[in-house]
């Protein structure tokens, strides 16, 4: 499955990128965690995440943010609410397409319910070119 592409509506919206790196599929689909089958982290490339952008990997179903240069964040793209993936990034949050909740992509907070948890956040670490999510 190929990550969600948003259109470009601002400098904030984000361009979705491909997860080369990740051909192993995932357990954590059904918990929102993002580990492969064998526990292994996930790894997605840094292309295309811009800084105040953010990517949606819907394989793993990761939001991936970039809220200032250099620096990246990762939350679980499951929403609070029912548990629908988040999908739609726009200006500075993600919109879950199924009742109309909105999360802020530089903590995942809620903007808008009927969620009232934040987005789960993963821990980024950066190598090279690669973001490794656990
Ligand atoms: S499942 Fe996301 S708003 Fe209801």
């Amino acid at each position: 499955m190929s990550p969600i592409t948003t259109t470009p509506l601002t400098r904030r919206t984000a361009l979705a990128g491909a997860c080369t790196l990740c051909a192993v599929a995932v357990t954590g689909c059904a918990t929102g965690q993002a580990t492969h089958t064998d526990g292994r982290p996930v790894r997605v490339p840094r292309a295309g995440i811009d800084v105040g952008g953010a990517v949606v990997f819907p394989e793993h179903r990761l939001l991936v943010t970039q809220p200032g240069d250099g620096v990246y964040r990762a939350f679980s793209a499951v929403c609070t609410h029912q548990g629908c993936a988040v999908t739609d990034v726009d200006d500075d949050v993600v919109k879950c397409p199924c009742h109309g909740s909105k999360f802020r992509l530089t903590d995942g907070s809620v903007v808008k319910g009927p969620a009232q948890k934040p987005l789960a956040e993963r821990t980024v670490t950066v190598d090279g070119n690669t973001l490794t999510i656990t």
